[in-house]
């Protein structure tokens, strides 16, 4: 147990929660309730570990995952904000923006009549923000653990111009292998193939996993489910506050590339990414907000 962080709550934690040191300051939030088992990682808001009862882990973590401040976690589902991908127009700033390198406040953990647990976490502009991002804003991240994993992001503009927000909850699933799974949905939805310089295309059937794969589908409100055969299950993803969803395989030589993915990572994950990219930016005026939210369930077959 994190002693000095769960002491200095202002409030008492449900029974089914803890807080404990996963690494030196690093203070993550394990929950095992009726219904499943979960981490959430203070630093970035970040949904590591989602695993109803009797089930196999729905969300997918490298074995080579970072866990410290200012590193994002290699898995699970890292926020990015407040923009996705590239900055448009500064490359040396950090790919998918700071919110899931950065150190979230703590609002509240409660548990509903159903015995869900909910998690309130908050960010807004700090010294080590302002480095990236000048403007006044807060972002609140909403965590509910259930029989269904909920996540919602709302991002409010409190400077006093209107201002441009990309985002994604970028999503990591476990499979059992590339091999073994379809992810249904997209068919006939338009994309912008990021592995081929934005070419465009449009998707017919449904996306087998047999390649590189890093595209941004739009318009794309759906629902999308991977239908593993190996693990025999279906997973749902649903969403709200997004019109374009990404799919990412980074497959052999990426995955190879990347220090904290392990090398056969790329076999037993697919990330489904509820989005607000490209043109599906939201340009929010003064005091204005908007909420991306993410339900992932999953059915046995
Ligand atoms: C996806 C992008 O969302 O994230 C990919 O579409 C990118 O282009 C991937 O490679 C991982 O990004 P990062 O910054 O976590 O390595």
């Amino acid at each position: 147990m994190t002693d000095s962080f769960t002491n200095s709550l202002s409030f008492s934690l449900p029974n089914s929660v803890t807080i404990v040191d996963k690494a030196n300051n690093y203070p993550i939030i394990y929950i095992n309730n009726d219904y499943a088992q979960a981490e959430i990682a203070i630093n970035g808001a970040h949904v590591m570990h989602y695993q109803p009862k009797g089930q196999a882990p729905v969300l997918w973590l490298s074995e080579a995952a970072v866990f410290e401040k200012g590193h994002a976690i290699r898995g699970g589902i890292p926020l990015c904000w407040p923009w996705f991908g590239d900055h448009s127009n500064n490359p040396e700033l950090p790919a998918h923006g700071f919110a899931r390198n950065d150190s979230f406040e703590l609002i509240s953990i409660t548990s509903n009549a159903q015995g869900e647990t909910l998690i309130k976490l908050h960010l807004s502009n700090n010294t080590f923000n302002q480095a990236y991002w000048q403007e006044a804003f807060t972002l609140a991240v909403d965590i509910t653990v259930g029989e269904t994993l909920s996540v919602a992001m709302t991002m409010q503009n409190n400077s006093h111009s209107e201002l441009p927000f990309s985002s994604a909850l970028h999503s990591y699933f476990t499979i059992s292998d590339v091999d073994n799974i379809v992810v249904k949905g997209l068919d006939q939805t338009a994309y912008f193939d990021k592995v081929k310089s934005f070419e465009t295309g449009t998707q017919q059937g449904d996306i087998l996993i047999d390649r590189e794969i890093d595209r941004v589908y739009m318009p794309s409100n759906s629902p999308v489910s991977i239908i593993d055969k190996g693990l025999k299950r279906t997973l749902m993803i649903t969403k709200s506050g997004s019109q374009s969803t990404v799919v990412w395989n980074p497959w052999i030589d990426k995955a190879t590339a990347m220090s904290d993915f392990h090398n056969s990572g790329y076999r037993t994950m697919v990330c489904i990414e509820t989005a607000n990219a490209l043109d599906d930016t939201i340009v929010l005026g003064r005091g204005e907000s908007h909420t991306i939210l993410t339900n992932i369930s999953l059915e046995k077959h």
